[in-house]
């Protein structure tokens, strides 16, 4: 199967230095067929250790919020990072360790073909919908580009860091369930 193959190549990439501090890959995780995609920065520490995205608090949080709408990475949707290894000490990716590694998100894309992508954070925003994205200022808005629909919320660490945000993002949580009713066929069966 063309993801699986997609995954192994991903697995073993060497493009960029970064494969030189990581432990794992991080290709994401959920269902190959899904509707929505959820796509945030790059993995951490934990997501290093076990190979999986959003793992650590930060996921933990998230997952609380796809629970709120019925959503999970078991049922209806797939999960990934802008870039699939960890930058040592959490570093922002470097512009060559993104350009080496978009392609990947490139193909799970057309792979997938979601309805709708979710960034999470400014910096999944700013390469996804546009440069110039003001995450705090444009979340929960929505963008139609090419047949999908685009939206960005807070960042779960951003919202450990800064609980009183928590509101907004739910908010956030509550217009991607009215999109997915909207312009989704299979998510909510
Ligand atoms: N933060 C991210 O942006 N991605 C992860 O996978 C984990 C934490």
């Amino acid at each position: 199967m063309e993801f699986e193959a997609l995954k192994e190549s991903c697995l073993t990439c060497q493009k960029c230095g970064l494969c030189e501090t990581r432990k794992n890959v991080v290709f994401g995780e959920g269902i190959p067929t899904a509707e929505v995609m959820f796509i945030g920065e790059g993995p951490g520490q934990n997501e290093d250790e076990q190979g999986r995205p959003f793992v650590g608090r930060s996921g933990q949080l998230l997952d609380q919020y796809l629970q709120a709408i019925h959503l999970s990475r078991e049922k209806n949707i797939f999960i990934t990072n802008i870039v699939k290894c960890r930058p040592p000490e959490n570093r922002d990716p470097l512009p060559a360790e993104w350009d080496a590694c978009i392609p990947y998100l490139r193909e799970q894309f057309r792979i997938i073909r979601p309805k709708i992508i979710v960034c999470l954070g400014r910096i999944a925003a700013q390469r996804l919908i546009r440069p110039d994205f003001s995450v705090m200022k444009e979340h929960g808005q929505w963008e139609l580009k090419n047949g999908t629909w685009f939206t960005a919320t807070l960042h779960p660490a951003a919202l450990l860091r800064n609980p009183r945000s928590k509101p907004l993002a739910f908010e956030d949580y509550i217009s991607i369930r009215t999109k997915i009713e909207e312009v989704c066929t299979r998510t909510y069966l």
